[in-house]
């Protein structure tokens, strides 16, 4: 909700001090020891598991345009972009269409929680710009047009469930009328190709509105977890497109421990090899980001000694479409989790509410499902790392230290017909083992590696977990092989 003119240079010239204040601390700032940094990322490493949250008032327009079905697949979050409308256009069509219902919010932490997930990202600013908080520098934000602080209402909801809160927030906007969208040939804008409506613009002050926005944020729903970038484009990124290294340095300031994505960069040191959503490097420099973000991707052999979340839809829209049906099975996405944590990265996986923030029955159905499987074999995954031996025909492993001894968590996805599994060049004393749904087991050591019985039908017909002790630290034959696909 914007203030009277007079007010806002006000609150324009504090915001200018305030930048150039963090600007100089920037500059004095040490380089974190890794010590710090693992504390730092310890929670996020151990959560393996979280919820994103695509919704704003592209939702209320569920992917149809004027009567006109926009598509069936995409991201329709991008509908303002795939129309073409300019943003007074976009906004007469969508905000009518935009009535959160009271408590929304409490469904989405619910059904995050049941899921098993421990962090919950959503969407404070899409790409169309619309603000989901009560802005004192826009009037195109939910204070200004619901009279609501919708960023609030879904913080509380999270905490309330224990959860962790992240914020996404697009650098992209096309709402402002001085962001320069003729500075960048690869970033989406609904008026790309043509001149600015207005004659030229100020893209500085695009970015000093960015930093005001971001520094609201920061600074009013006490702590938060992650701060969720979306995104730059080779050809406009950092510093020049956004002040990224003093926007990041803005909001460490007021969240020391807060962890964020590679996007408001777009180079191989900062984790990026290309423009495509599955284009990332194997560095990545901690001054860019705390984790790079293969999109809709999980990587073949995982990223080893890098952070990485797999961020995936569970149709094929970001935001709520009506005309969405391609849902992914609770197979799928069961076995995505698996898959992702046995190669030591976490899977935010999407729902899209629809306007008023209801949550698709397909996509309530789909997190109950992974719910009721974490709720058995939670511990195989939760605090787990990477499996260090190649994956095996059968499914997946995930680790966990314990004291002295060690944890395999054997996933099997194919539940075998002749009644046992191997563990090839495992040569560790077995400790124990047991099915984390039940049923006899054993396990002996056999020909340098360990033969599991596994009698009787898949006890889970999409991942039976099998927890295997051994004694010392994973010790195996060479010729075992190594971290693998
Ligand atoms: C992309 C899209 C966007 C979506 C995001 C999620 O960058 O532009 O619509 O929010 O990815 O990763």
């Amino acid at each position: 909700m914007r203030r009277p003119s007079v007010l806002f240079a006000c609150g324009f010239l504090l915001v200018l001090s305030l930048c150039r204040g963090v600007a100089a601390e920037v500059s004095a700032a040490e380089p974190e020891s890794s010590v710090a940094r693992d504390a730092r990322m310890k929670w996020w490493r151990e959560a393996r598991f979280g919820m994103f949250v695509h919704w704003g008032l592209y939702s209320g327009l569920a992917g149809t345009w004027q009567g006109q079905v926009v598509g069936t697949s995409g991201g329709m979050e991008w509908i303002q972009e795939r129309v073409k409308a300019d943003t007074d256009r976009y906004a007469r069509a969508a905000l009518p269409l935009f009535k959160p219902k009271p408590d929304f919010a409490r469904e989405w932490a619910r059904l995050a929680r049941e899921a098993g997930c421990s962090y919950v990202v959503f969407t404070t600013k899409h790409h169309d710009g619309f603000a989901l908080h009560d802005s004192k520098v826009s009037e195109f934000d939910a204070g200004s047009q619901l009279q609501r602080d919708l960023v609030q209402e879904i913080v509380t909801a999270l905490r309330a469930e224990g959860l962790r809160v992240g914020f996404y927030h697009s650098v992209i906007d096309w709402h402002h009328d001085q962001y320069g969208y003729r500075l960048s040939q690869q970033l989406p804008h609904p008026l790309k190709g043509t001149p600015y409506p207005n004659g030229s613009r100020q893209h500085g002050r695009y970015v000093e509105y960015l930093h005001a926005q971001v520094e609201e944020l920061a600074t009013r729903y006490g702590p938060i977890d992650v701060l969720w970038w979306d995104y730059s484009s080779q050809d406009f990124q950092g510093d020049e497109a956004w002040r990224a290294t003093e926007l990041m340095a803005r909001v460490r300031k007021h969240h020391p421990g807060i962890l964020m994505n590679n996007r408001l960069y777009r180079t191989p040191e900062a984790g990026w090899k290309s423009m495509g959503t599955d284009g990332f490097a194997n560095m990545l420099d901690p001054r860019f980001g705390d984790f790079i973000t293969p999109e809709q991707h999980i990587p073949d052999t995982g990223i080893p000694g890098i952070d990485w979340e797999t961020c995936m839809t569970l149709n094929t829209t970001w935001g709520y479409s009506a005309h969405d049906q391609a849902w992914k099975s609770s197979e799928t996405l069961i076995r995505n989790l698996v898959d992702i944590a046995s190669k030591g990265g976490n899977y935010l996986l999407n729902i899209g509410p629809t306007g008023d923030g209801s949550v698709p029955q397909e996509s309530v159905e789909a997190l109950q499902s992974i719910g009721a499987w974490m709720k058995v074999n939670r511990q195989s995954i939760v605090a787990t790392t990477a499996s260090p031996v190649a994956k095996p025909a059968w499914g997946r492993i995930t680790v966990q230290e314990a004291g002295k001894d060690t944890t395999l968590y054997l996933h099997v996805l194919e539940w075998p017909a002749n009644g046992h599994i191997r563990l090839e060049g495992v040569t560790n004393v077995v400790r124990g083992v047991r099915r984390l749904a039940g049923g006899p087991v054993d396990a002996v050591s056999q020909n340098g590696g360990i033969r599991i019985s596994c009698s009787g039908p898949a006890p889970d017909p999409v991942d039976s977990v099998i927890a295997l002790q051994l004694a010392g630290p994973l010790f195996r034959n060479p010729a075992g092989g190594q971290t693998g696909k």
